[in-house]
């Protein structure tokens, strides 16, 4: 049995062009990630912006023109994707990439380490192994704290799945493109934000597969037109798997914040993100352990430890990394957070504030410390496989 090759899928899509600027999808490398498992052929189809119309019409075409020059059988599966590096080569500009779409990988995340984000000059990622231990919450006070200390902070909500950033500061207006094709991004809270939220509909994101996942957020961070900044605050997706990988090892990182719950799965999540950061070389700038204990309202001076006592002071004890403090379980923060305003800014006498703020500040006393050593950074070229 004859099996179908990239070739003949790839010589088949040259066939159908943009209606805009008649070039092809190839020489516009607008076709990611194609896989081929006998009549079955997936891609990635990407598109400079939403737009639904074109994306029915090119898949139609595609469909066809695979059909008629590759296999009348074929089975055509495409996903659509925005990448707004696709206007660029519409104008002209070469796509400065090879044509096999596996290698585009390495090829990126050595460009990124090199050129990418010049205007920033400190990079934190905030992770966690497990999901819903409240690492957007803390990523967004983080920031809006690192803001209200007088620096220049950004915030990059890199969850593509799940983006926080549109619900917890409450922006949900698409960031306007400046004359250089880049992204502005919104100032709110004295934050600059940007979220794969404000481009992509999570509900389409759901069905992407992991490399398309890490393209986007690495286009993402290049097509950003980011102010000068002391800090950038990188929300990262939960779990410690390819996407997390890929992501930490395309951004010139500083360090690392871990978020846990004192629960033991928890920690156990946090153990393994601890030892990603380190296979990659990022040093931990610290752990914060959130859902310290519940105080409920009415008795602010009782606490109830749900999710077990002191877990995560204990676990950075034991790793030799800062511990960054406790956050308490308080309706307050989840209510901020839902509304749209972070609780350091909503409440900041608070206890919850007050946390916050502590947190901030030993942050920048991990940064700073990790500047005076000249950790991190400039190690991030290497690369690591499992
Ligand atoms: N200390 C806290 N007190 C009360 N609610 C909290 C606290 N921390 C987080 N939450 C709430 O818990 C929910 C999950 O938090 P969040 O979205 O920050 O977690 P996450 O780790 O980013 O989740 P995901 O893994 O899905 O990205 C949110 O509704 C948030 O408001
Ligand atoms: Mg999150």
């Amino acid at each position: 049995m004859s099996s179908i090759s990239k070739e003949q899928v790839r010589s088949a899509l040259m066939q159908v062009l943009h209606p805009e600027v008649e070039k092809d999808l190839i020489s516009l490398d607008m076709v990611q990630d194609l896989i081929i498992q006998e009549k079955y052929i997936a891609f990635t189809l990407e598109l400079p912006s939403k737009n639904d119309a074109l994306a029915d019409l090119l898949k139609d075409q595609a469909t066809q023109a695979i059909q008629k020059f590759v296999d009348a059988e074929a089975i055509v599966d495409i996903t659509t994707g925005i990448n707004i590096s696709v206007a660029k080569r519409m104008e002209g500009e070469p796509s400065g990439e090879p044509s096999a779409g596996e290698t585009q990988q390495t090829e990126a995340s050595s460009e990124a380490t090199q050129g990418l984000l010049p205007t920033v000059k400190h990079v934190i990622a905030v992770a966690s192994g497990k999901g819903g231990v409240g690492k957007s919450t803390v990523a967004s006070n983080l920031a809006v704290s690192l803001a209200k200390l007088g620096l220049q902070v950004g915030l990059m909500d890199a969850d593509i799945y799940g983006p926080s950033v549109p619900i917890m500061f409450d922006v949900h207006e698409k960031p306007t493109i400046t004359t250089q094709r880049k992204l502005e991004p919104i100032l709110k809270h004295g934050v600059h934000l940007v979220s794969m939220g404000f481009l992509i509909d999570p509900d389409q994101a759901m069905i992407w597969r992991g490399p398309m996942v890490t393209s986007a957020v690495k286009q993402f961070m290049q097509d950003v037109a980011w102010p000068e900044l002391d800090v950038m605050v990188l929300d990262l997706p939960p779990g410690t798997g390819d996407i997390q990988l890929t992501i930490v090892q395309s951004v010139p990182l500083r360090g690392a914040v871990i978020v846990s719950t004192p629960q033991p799965v928890a920690l156990e999540d946090a153990r393994k993100g601890i030892a990603m950061f380190d296979k990659v070389r990022v040093p931990i700038l610290g752990l914060v352990e959130n859902m310290a204990w519940f105080s409920p309202p009415d008795h602010p001076e009782s606490k109830y430890y749900i999710f077990g006592k002191q877990g995560a002071r204990q676990l950075a004890q034991q790793q030799q990394v800062p511990f960054l403090g406790e956050i308490p379980l308080v309706e307050e923060i989840r209510k901020a957070g839902d509304a749209g305003t972070p609780v350091s800014i909503k409440d900041p006498t608070s206890a919850q504030g007050q946390a916050f703020r502590t947190m901030a500040e030993r942050v920048l006393q991990s940064i700073e410390a990790l500047e005076a050593t000249g950790e991190g950074q400039e190690e991030m070229s290497i690369s690591f496989h499992e």
